[in-house]
């Protein structure tokens, strides 16, 4: 299969011509790497597991090397994740909502999804409201309920301000849901029995 893929590198996109047979996105990175030793990314477990892989693949975020190529054509687009500081190609600072957590984790595991999370930082890629308003993303809410089930947001976070668009809950990998975690701490607003009156 001859593919032709554009990858973001700086400011501009360059584009690489990859002849060979892959299944992920992973794969296929890591094969214009062998062409290409200058091109940075990031991987570790290559099973889902880590999180590191994060990247948007023709304008969707998803995990490099769970993300299969298949039926997608031979034309591919690949960005970083955004919503985060840059470094450098493909790689962005993902994990910086953990320096808000400024509490120590206490006993006791949540009822949610929330200890599945692999800290990937998709959902906060997806949230509308990350770098626009205070709110501080829906990565961090489900790392204080994995911390602990009884931990509460403080008011620095604003997780009233979700407007519970469901973005973060469709694109998790993990299945995690996001927006019900959060759902927890702030209720939706408006009730749809309200907006039938309108
Ligand atoms: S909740 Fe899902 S999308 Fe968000 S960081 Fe965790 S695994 Fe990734
Ligand atoms: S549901 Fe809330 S946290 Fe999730 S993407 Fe929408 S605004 Fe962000
Ligand atoms: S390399 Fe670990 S989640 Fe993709």
């Amino acid at each position: 299969m001859e593919l032709l893929v554009h990858i973001r590198r700086d400011k501009t996109y360059q584009t690489y011509e990859v002849k060979a047979k892959v299944n992920t996105l992973l794969e296929l990175l890591e094969l214009i790497k062998e062409q290409d030793p200058t091109l940075s990314f990031r991987q570790m477990c290559r099973s889902g597991i880590c999180g590191t892989c994060g990247v948007m693949l023709n304008s969707k975020p998803v995990l490099a090397c769970k993300a299969s190529l298949l039926g997608l054509g031979q034309e591919l687009t690949i960005d970083p994740l955004p919503g985060f500081p840059h470094i450098k190609d493909l790689i962005v600072d993902s994990k910086r909502a953990y320096a808000q957590l400024k509490f120590p984790p206490k006993e006791g595991q949540s009822p949610t999804k929330a200890h599945e999370c692999i800290r990937c930082g998709i959902c906060d890629s997806v949230c509308p409201l990350l770098n626009v308003s205070p709110f501080a993303g829906p990565m961090l809410f489900v790392r204080l309920i994995a911390l602990c089930k009884e931990s509460k947001p403080d008011s620095s976070m604003h997780v009233e301000l979700c407007t519970h668009c469901m973005a973060c809950s469709r694109l998790c990998p993990n299945e995690v849901m996001p927006e019900s975690i959060i759902s927890q701490f702030s209720p939706k607003s408006f009730s749809f029995d309200f907006l039938s009156g309108l």
